[in-house]
């Protein structure tokens, strides 16, 4: 399913978002590309010939207009790939809840809002694919990471109940759980000064995350990927 299907990659002004959406428009993807800053999402749609979609996750109506373009584009999506994302860290006493709100809003909330927007019509065409970038920190705790984590360990609660909903669908899921990739999602927190964070010569390239995605779908709509952890070798 790659030469001439049409892909949304959200969080596509980001370091992983964008890589995606290079990727799967040198796999022949028509790519729509979300996120909130209109500039960067311009330059990012002429460089890979896509389509700019401004639009907040967080906000239900910003969404439902999102869709209403990609509708009126004429062609369903054949992927959506959730990858805009937040990353606040706090040890639980300073976990307050402005930062629970913003990590579960963006994260979780988010996800689902898209995901709600574009699964129909997935299910009704009977085919898709639906990436949700989830990561290490969904199945493992670190220190400081409450909100971060309370959100991925909840995507990946989501994602399992809609992994059960796709069942017999057509429609596939993949939760791709990445470990740290070096992105602008670090740059507050500059992890080479901070001893218990990893080197950013250490982690992964948003290259390596974009190629896992892209090798998923890349594959016949008959073959299921629903979980990629991927980590530094
Ligand atoms: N970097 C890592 O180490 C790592 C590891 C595992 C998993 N992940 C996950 O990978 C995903 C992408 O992270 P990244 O490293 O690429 O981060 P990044 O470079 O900071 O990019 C984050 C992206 O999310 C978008 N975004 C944030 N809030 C949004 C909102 N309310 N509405 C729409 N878009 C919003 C941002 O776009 P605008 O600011 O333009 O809206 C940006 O495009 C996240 O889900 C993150 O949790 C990252």
């Amino acid at each position: 399913m790659s030469d001439g299907g049409v892909a949304l990659v959200t969080g596509a002004t980001g370091g992983i978002g964008a890589a995606v959406a290079r990727k799967l428009a040198g796999d022949g993807f028509k790519v729509y590309v979300g996120g909130r800053r209109r500039g960067r999402l311009e330059r990012m749609a002429a460089e890979i010939g896509g389509s700019a979609l401004p639009f907040d996750v967080t906000i239900e109506k910003d969404v439902a207009v999102a869709r209403g373009v990609v509708e009126a584009g004429g062609a369903g999506l054949d992927v959506l790939v959730n990858a805009a994302g937040v990353f606040d860290l706090a040890p639980v006493v300073d976990t307050s809840e402005g930062i629970l709100a913003r990590n579960l809003g963006v994260n979780l909330a988010g996800v689902a809002n898209v995901t709600r927007a574009f699964l129909p019509g997935m299910l009704a065409a009977g085919s898709g694919l639906v990436v949700n970038v989830g990561s290490v920190a969904g199945w493992r705790a670190f220190p400081d990471n409450a909100a971060y984590s309370a959100s991925k360990y909840g995507l990946r609660g989501f994602y399992d109940v809609l992994l059960e909903e796709l069942r017999g669908t057509g429609v596939r899921a993949c939760l791709l759980e990445p470990g740290a990739v070096d992105t602008s999602l670090w740059d507050p927190l500059d992890p080479d000064s901070v001893p218990h964070l990893p080197d950013r010569a250490q982690m992964l390239r948003p290259e390596d995350v974009a190629r896992a995605v892209g090798f998923v779908a890349g594959l016949p709509g008959s073959v299921a990927v629903p979980l990629l952890r991927i980590e530094r070798a």
